[in-house]
């Protein structure tokens, strides 16, 4: 589909496809989705039929009808169809990826400082396990460019260095790395990368495909605004034997297919929604543009927000290290230090006073926001954002 058929509009009128408070400045995609109302009206749909014969729903048909709806992500995201599997969330598969994954006690384990806590504990929880040597690798910021994301990697590999563990789209700073490169370059050190795209799907064109790490996990609830529930894991064929779900119930060994598609019971309804949800942006005129419009808007709003708030950007202004989010520094006048109210504070004072939800985080010693971009914002959103925050004192 292109802009001739585009059956929706971007920006405030597309607010009406979601249940969005009206009053609310959704600057927040970014951490939990939000999930259309047709979509949502599908999954009751789907719901109740499956209590019609629950036996026929989830067992007889069920399963056969998850690996079709798994093929159809593949090929969205960029995965081989036979090496890709539902699970719940990133996390899972991060932690059923480091469960398979050949890692003996001494071997090191990378991962950059701008990485999601989650992944970090869990990395600490093989440490544990299996005596491996998690590392921090420092990413200072403003970040000039994808060569220091690349440079800094490199020179933290040592000879023990058996795995990265690489974000695609870092959660604290919204940063897009450059994954082709430093898995390239992982490769001629005899390392492998498992990359977390937990932002990528919806962001990134075929984000699992970007230099063919061993594998790579993304959300489907979140830029694809599937129902709560939904990622897959894919890896590269030379680990589709090897690398098991989080949870083992009937088929092991059988195939990766057989062994993810039945995870026990559960309800399968977020997997078996997962294409309805990608197809549902189609009507936005095509993920194509969709990726396009949103990049180009966080670019334009990281500027605008920067120049607001008096403050340097912490990547370059061309938008080259962007997806759909951008991470701003708060202005001077509002970094308290140690003493100040915690940033949760100042988030939950910018939802209540000014109805905007945005995340505020302490990254790097300095407070900042991070915005997020998709279809339903526009440009008047994020100057809500920056009145309220002229508002702060
Ligand atoms: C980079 C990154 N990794 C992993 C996750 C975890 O996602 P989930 O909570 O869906 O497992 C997130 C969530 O925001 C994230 O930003």
């Amino acid at each position: 589909m292109n802009s001739a058929t585009r059956e929706f509009e971007f920006g405030s009128t597309a607010r009406s496809h979601w249940e969005l408070d009206p009053d609310l400045v959704f600057l927040n995609h970014g951490s939990f989705g939000a999930v259309p109302r047709e979509l949502q009206n599908r999954a009751l749909e789907v719901r109740r039929r499956i209590e019609r014969n629950p036996v026929e729903e989830i067992w007889r048909s069920g399963a056969v009808a998850i690996r079709g709806v798994a093929e159809e992500v593949a090929h969205f995201v960029g995965g081989r169809p036979e090496g890709t599997g539902f699970v719940t969330n990133a996390t899972a598969a991060v932690n059923a990826f480091l469960d398979s994954f050949p890692l003996e006690s001494g071997d090191e384990v990378l991962h950059f400082d701008h990485g999601y806590n989650a992944v970090w504990q869990t990395l600490l929880m093989v440490a544990k396990r299996r005596g491996i040597i998690p590392r921090k690798v420092e990413l200072p910021l403003p970040c000039p460019g994808s060569g220091a994301v690349v440079d800094a990697i490199v020179s933290a590999c040592t000879a023990k260095t058996r795995l990265i563990v690489l974000d695609q789209i870092t959660s604290p700073t919204a940063l897009r790395f450059p994954v082709a490169e430093i898995v390239a370059a992982a490769k001629s050190l005899n390392i492998e990368v498992l990359v977390d795209g937990a932002h990528a799907p919806g962001m990134l064109d075929r984000p699992a495909a970007e230099g063919d790490p061993a594998g790579w996990t993304g959300n489907l609830h979140k830029w694809p605004c599937a129902i709560r529930g939904c990622a897959v894991l894919c890896v590269r064929s030379d680990f589709v034997e090897r690398i098991k779900p989080p949870v083992i119930s009937h088929h092991l060994d059988e195939s990766f297919a057989a062994e993810f598609d039945w995870q026990g019971t559960f309800d399968p309804t977020p997997w078996l929604l997962a294409g309805e949800a990608i197809r549902f942006m189609d009507r936005f005129g095509g993920w194509e543009l969709v990726r396009n419009r949103n990049h180009a808007l966080a670019t334009r709003m990281q500027e605008m927000l920067c120049g607001r708030f008096g403050v340097d950007a912490i990547s370059p202004l061309d938008g080259s290290m962007l997806g759909c989010m951008a991470t701003i520094p708060f202005p001077d006048r509002l970094q308290r230090g140690e003493d100040g109210p915690p940033p949760e504070a100042m988030q939950a004072e910018l939802l209540a006073k000014h109805r905007v939800e945005v995340p505020v985080m302490d990254f790097a010693g300095r407070r900042h926001l991070r915005i997020s971009c998709h279809v339903y914002n526009d440009v008047d959103d994020y100057e809500k954002l920056a009145d309220a925050m002229d508002a702060m004192g």
